[in-house]
């Protein structure tokens, strides 16, 4: 029975790539991450993009975005939608609800001409983890990279696409081999990085790339901010990043040495006054004395 089902998604799997292999000819990927402008192709558009219509969907839904090269009413994005001259469609500042599946078409007379172009926008977006309490010296961070995608697996993208994601530094060297850092093992769509923060880590950005072929897409960044030292006016910086015990060692320490030559010079003066009192000789005195600094 088992082996049975095996056997069929197999066949379902090889049947949809190769569906996707015939259908999808004119399929293009894109990246982008927040804020980016992007543009998205038609390869198939008619001169003076009349006939052009693009359509957008995610988790099925399709909404049109442009009919007859004319932008319709959408009000989430059409402030940043624009056709271009070759009727792509350019989308200024983008945010994460623009990624999906974008697809133009050329309708004439309402018959459709040639085929569709299909448009994949991917959004990749680096967060940290929602459990993090505290951005300071000493604890431990856990950076999350996610590319979101729709209408696609990840499994294509990785596989078929040569999608990839790394982390970087702000030189760009590659931190996977950084034993500072643990991070996921690669070919997934979203990768984590996690590291224990260092006092000089204040204003350090961690960059998470996707690339594509060895090409770089796109890179969305986290930088560190010690919340701590942005407020801080007085105080020695040693107080506003170290912890309570770490204080507490501190003000011992302190204590102890302004304390013990206070103490040492105290007896010395008690034990001369004692030494007069008891009117012991001068001799006796001088070798108690010279007792003590031995
Ligand atoms: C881009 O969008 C963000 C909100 O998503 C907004 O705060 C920002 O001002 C926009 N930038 C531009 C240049 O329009």
């Amino acid at each position: 029975m088992a082996e049975k089902c095996q056997m069929c998604l197999l066949e379902l799997i090889i049947l949809c790539s190769l569906l996707t292999a015939t259908i999808g000819v004119d399929d293009t990927h894109k990246f982008c991450s927040s804020g980016e402008n992007v543009r998205l192709p038609c390869n198939n558009a008619l001169s003076g993009c009349t006939s052009t219509t693009w359509t957008y969907s995610r988790y099925s839904e399709a909404v049109e975005l442009m009919a007859e090269g004319e932008k319709k009413i959408d009000p989430e994005r059409h402030e940043r939608l624009s056709l271009g001259s070759d009727c792509s469609l350019n989308i200024k500042n983008v945010t994460k609800e623009d990624y999906g599946f974008y697809i133009c078409q050329q309708y004439v007379n309402e018959q459709q001409q040639g085929t569709d172009a299909h448009v994949y926008l991917h959004f990749l977006h680096v967060f940290p983890s929602s459990t993090q309490s505290e951005i300071r010296p000493g604890s431990s961070v856990t950076l999350f990279c996610q590319l979101y995608i729709d209408g696609v697996s990840c499994d294509t993208l990785v596989s078929s696409e040569g999608v990839q994601l790394f982390w970087v530094n702000q030189a760009g060297a590659n931190l996977q081999t950084d034993s500072r850092y643990q991070i996921s093992p690669p070919g997934q769509c979203s990768s984590t990085l996690t590291t224990t923060l260092q006092d000089e880590d204040h204003n350090r950005e961690w960059r998470c790339q996707v690339t594509q072929r060895n090409e770089v897409k796109t890179s969305a960044a986290y930088i560190v901010r010690y919340s701590d030292s942005a407020d801080s006016t007085s105080e020695p910086v040693v107080f506003m990043t170290a912890g309570p015990l770490f204080r507490v060692i501190v003000i011992i320490v302190e204590i102890a040495v302004f304390a013990a030559p206070t103490v040492i010079l105290l007896q010395i003066i008690c034990s001369r006054r004692a030494g007069r009192k008891n009117s012991l000789p001068p001799e006796e005195n001088r070798d108690v004395y010279s007792n003590t600094m031995k």
